[in-house]
């Protein structure tokens, strides 16, 4: 894997930035016990736009909040975050039972007294840690304000029964937002109001033809563009309401590539990644349709990548 920050300056993300970056590092070491959880990138957010905003807003002490549809890079960008940084990551996921103690930490008898267990939030703001609140607006509103004081200038979190305890100046928040999904609600405007906010754009056409060939270094290019010409055809059809935007699903796309690598004929690999997203039968002929117009449906392993190259 390549380096981050070389292919941050390769893409043409500011220089300044990315120096002012190396800058916090050096100024904020982390505790060896806690190097593990600095994330390895498994892949590259691309979008050089989006990445200076959120280097911007994270240099400013901001929480951010990344904002967007599904498959969009939110937790790909946190953990290259995390990365660039080199902070220290704690994933929440959020749900529905999610509450204060889950988040910050309650009190646990660990078999002679009652002591603290500190909860994640608790720890990345000790820490200064990158804290990613996953599917934020899967929580109750009311959870979340206990978050309220940690967000804001105040940069404090009150353990009840305890102390107070400051965040730490290198810990930041990013929440990971999804509008649309079935369960999510809209966070309330305290809560927006303490993020600085970040619309993640689907992937730009010259991006994913590089995604593809990142993920996928021994696929065909004349079908690497017609993987992308079909996503984006979905895109417009999912624009103009022809079809819902169930179908319109950078990860099934992919997935759906990695199936015809293991033997999978393309139209079964993409009625299992695309076409089944969504459960209308009028629609999943539509969105066949789109998928037939596009690639033909019998292609086999041999038709979509050399056998020359690596096959993991
Ligand atoms: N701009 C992008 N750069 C790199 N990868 C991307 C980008 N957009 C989407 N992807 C790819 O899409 C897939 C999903 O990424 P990720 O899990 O970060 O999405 P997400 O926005 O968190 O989705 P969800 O809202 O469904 O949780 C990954 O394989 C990722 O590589
Ligand atoms: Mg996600």
């Amino acid at each position: 894997m390549r380096d981050l920050e070389q292919f941050l300056r390769e893409e043409g993300v500011s220089g300044a930035l990315l120096d002012e970056v190396a800058r916090f590092r050096e100024q904020y070491s982390t505790d060896d016990s806690f190097r593990e959880r600095i994330p390895a990138p498994a892949c590259f957010y691309y979008g050089k736009a989006v990445w200076e905003k959120a280097i911007a807003a994270l240099l400013c002490g901001e929480n951010l909040l990344l904002a967007g549809p599904k498959a969009t890079g939110k937790n790909v960008l946190a953990g290259n975050l995390a990365h660039l940084f080199a902070r220290p990551l704690w994933n929440v996921s959020f749900h529905v039972n999610v509450d204060a103690a889950y988040l910050i930490g309650s009190d646990t008898y660990d078999g002679t007294k009652v002591v603290f267990r500190p909860g994640p939030v608790y720890l990345c703001a000790k820490r200064g840690g990158f804290g990613v609140l996953d599917e934020i607006n899967m929580a109750r509103n009311e959870a979340l304000a206990v978050l309220h004081a940690a967000l804001d200038f105040r940069r404090v979190i009150d353990v009840a029964g305890y102390d107070k305890i400051d965040v730490s100046p290198a810990a930041r928040l990013i929440g990971t937002m999804n509008y649309g999904y079935a369960g999510t609600r809209d966070l309330n405007e305290a809560l927006c109001s303490r993020f600085a906010i970040l619309d993640m754009p689907l992937i730009a056409r010259n991006d994913l033809l590089r995604l593809l060939g990142d993920t996928f270094p021994d696929m065909k290019e004349t079908m690497r563009l017609q993987f992308a010409e079909l996503f984006y055809e979905l895109e417009r059809k999912a624009e103009s309401a022809e079809v819902s935007e169930r179908a319109l699903d950078l990860r099934g796309l992919l997935d759906a590539a990695a199936l015809i690598r293991k033997g999978v004929s393309s139209g079964d690999a993409l009625e299992m990644c695309i076409v089944n997203k969504t459960f209308d039968a009028y629609e999943r002929g539509l969105v066949m349709d789109v998928i037939r117009a596009r690639l033909p449906l019998d292609l086999d392993k041999a038709a979509v990548f050399d056998k020359t190259e690596v096959t993991s």
